[in-house]
């Protein structure tokens, strides 16, 4: 009989302003925070990660030593990824939120990895908002920031209590002083799969994901999908280089 086998969870991770809560302007960020970045890229390195379209070209390179699966209803033309080869940084494209939980979820369980994030825009926070269970948050401390992406979830208690707090000063690296925190839901949201006994040691779990790749790659050129994810895997021609160091 198949097992019921927990998810790993699900996390969101945000910079918003306050007040204001803006979290993009014209497709970019609003702001420069060096510390930010380098924390984003800290919390976030070796997991796999789920972005929507439009952050991913905002970002214009698949994000290093990361997962990145990318929210899209019409994926941009594939081509080899090469990123694979190195197994910690790839590039897959999800038609909807199934299959970018699926594959987030297959992904983290090879890995070892007991969660997985969710890194924007507003379009792509939305549509998570029933799943997250934890929320890094970095509030940019500014009121003259403008912009059209907004993440305004308020994190009220008793259903969400804050875990840490840091403050960070305006500084050379810093254009805004900010504060950091953590919030974590009193009742975490699990979610669980079935799944065929054979994923659940870690030499069969390698060999299902080398093995199902391999497929989708093959199953693309012939034109015909993969049964559990219809994600291609590519790399936009026409993504540009980010100012940013993620
Ligand atoms: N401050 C932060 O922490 C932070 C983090 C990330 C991003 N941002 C900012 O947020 C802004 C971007 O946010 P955004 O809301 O405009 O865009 P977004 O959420 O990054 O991406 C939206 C795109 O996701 C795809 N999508 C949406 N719903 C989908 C669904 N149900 N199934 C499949 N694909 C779906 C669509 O791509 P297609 O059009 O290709 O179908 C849609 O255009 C930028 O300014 C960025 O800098 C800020």
């Amino acid at each position: 009989m198949a097992s019921r086998v927990e998810m790993p969870s699900l996390s969101f991770i945000v910079a918003r302003s306050c007040p204001g809560n803006i979290i993009g302007c014209e497709n970019k960020l609003p702001w420069h925070l060096r510390t930010d970045l380098k924390r984003f890229r800290s919390i976030t390195s070796g997991h796999a990660v789920i972005m929507g379209r439009k952050t991913f070209e905002s970002i214009g390179k698949p994000l290093p030593g990361r997962i990145n699966i990318v929210l899209s209803r019409t994926p941009l033309p594939d081509i080899a990824n090469s990123f694979w080869q190195f197994h910690d940084t790839a590039l897959l494209w999800a038609r909807d939120r199934e299959n970018s939980l699926f594959l987030a979820d297959i992904l983290s369980i090879t890995r070892e990895k007991r969660d997985f994030f969710v890194i924007g825009g507003a379009e792509i926070f939305n549509m998570f908002t029933d799943l997250f269970y934890k929320v890094y948050i970095t509030e940019v401390l500014a009121d003259d920031i403008r912009g059209d992406a907004i993440f305004d979830f308020e994190f009220k208690y008793p259903l969400w209590s804050k875990v840490a707090e840091e403050h960070f000063p305006q500084s050379e690296f810093d254009q805004y002083a900010s504060r950091f925190r953590i919030y974590q839901k009193r009742d975490k949201t699990t979610r669980y799969r079935l799944l065929p006994t054979f994923l659940t040691n870690a030499n069969s779990r390698q060999q299902w994901l080398e093995r199902n790749l391999i497929r989708a790659q093959s199953d693309k050129r012939s034109n015909n999908k993969p049964d559990n994810a219809q994600s291609t895997i590519a790399y936009p021609a026409s993504a540009r280089q980010s100012e940013f160091n993620f």
